[in-house]
């Protein structure tokens, strides 16, 4: 590029993980946007995978569209295809993935800002990443209430009706969910409250996502011109790729967080946390 004084220096030294991994030894407020994608090495089937994805594998459920699962009108006619799926779901059985390791090593390293998550699977606090530093932006299995009457029902509860892949009703006559988002229902207030972090990361990392799903698709967006954004994934997404200071890396999110991890000298610390986990 022709020398122009008005364009700042760029802060990455090349568009690559060693570049990415260079910068990261002088970060302190790392962002992380992160989908299905991180937890598929877990055993949990993203949505959108053609043949693996969960939305290509519900037709046992004679869904009018595979979305309908987490469609709350469609929860309210039939909420029986959602316990079905929520019995696959429920959080225990699966354990973090080295994506998921990665990123709690940026809070031990105090170099974490936040993780926002669509995932529902809370593998980020299995992982060991403090519950403040996490933004489930689609809820998570955490809580449940009535739709109806808002009325707070515990975990427990709801386990065995789920485990009998039952639907759970209120004594208003409500349904009972866990507090997943669904299509039709407002995201956390947590989501709306940590968007201006956004603009105070000095790297956004985004992994494991189609970015199809807003708002949380256009949170890349909101990243500052001059903030580097990474992207590891299989695919192309969104318009990462478009500025100047993106790097995008297709692959598996494992094996890049690996590269990194190698980079940084974090690796035998991650491989023995997974190991024990
Ligand atoms: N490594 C890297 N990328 C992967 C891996 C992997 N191991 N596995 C899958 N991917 C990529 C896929 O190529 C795809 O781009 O992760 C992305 C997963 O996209 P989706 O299946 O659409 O999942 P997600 O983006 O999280 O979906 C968003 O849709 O149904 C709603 O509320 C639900 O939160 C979900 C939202």
């Amino acid at each position: 590029e022709s020398f122009d004084p008005s364009i700042p220096p760029r802060k990455l030294a090349g568009r690559n993980l060693a570049a990415i991994a260079e910068y990261i030894k002088k970060c302190e407020k790392v962002v992380f946007m992160v989908g299905a994608g991180i937890s598929t090495a877990a055993g949990i089937p993203d949505f959108r995978s053609p043949e693996t994805g969960l939305y290509s594998n519900l037709a046992r459920l004679e869904l009018p569209r595979p979305e309908a699962v987490f469609d709350i009108c469609y929860f309210r006619e039939d909420p029986r295809p959602f316990y079905a799926l929520a019995q696959e779901l429920w959080p225990g059985k699966y354990k973090p993935t080295l994506t998921h390791i990665f990123m709690r090593m940026f809070s031990t390293h105090s170099k974490l800002l936040r993780v926002f998550t669509q995932n529902i699977d809370t593998l980020e606090l299995a992982a060991g990443i403090p519950r403040e530093q996490i933004v489930f932006a689609h809820g998570s299995f955490a809580g449940q209430h009535c739709i109806e009457c808002k009325k707070e029902y515990d975990r427990v509860e709801l386990e065995d009706h789920v485990r009998k892949a039952e639907p759970a009703f209120c004594e208003c006559g409500g349904l009972v969910k866990p507090d997943i988002t669904f299509f039709g229902e407002a995201l956390p207030a947590e989501f709306h409250e940590s968007l201006d972090l956004v603009e105070e990361a000095d790297l956004v990392v985004v992994m494991g996502s189609s970015l199809s799903v807003y708002p949380f698709a256009a949170l890349p967006q909101r990243v500052l011109d001059d903030t580097p954004r990474l992207l590891i994934n299989m695919e192309k997404v969104g318009e990462i790729g478009s500025r100047r200071e993106d790097v995008v890396w297709l692959g598996e999110c494992d094996d890049g967080v690996r590269e990194l991890a190698e980079n940084l000298g974090w690796w035998e610390e991650m491989e023995a946390i997974w190991k024990e986990s």
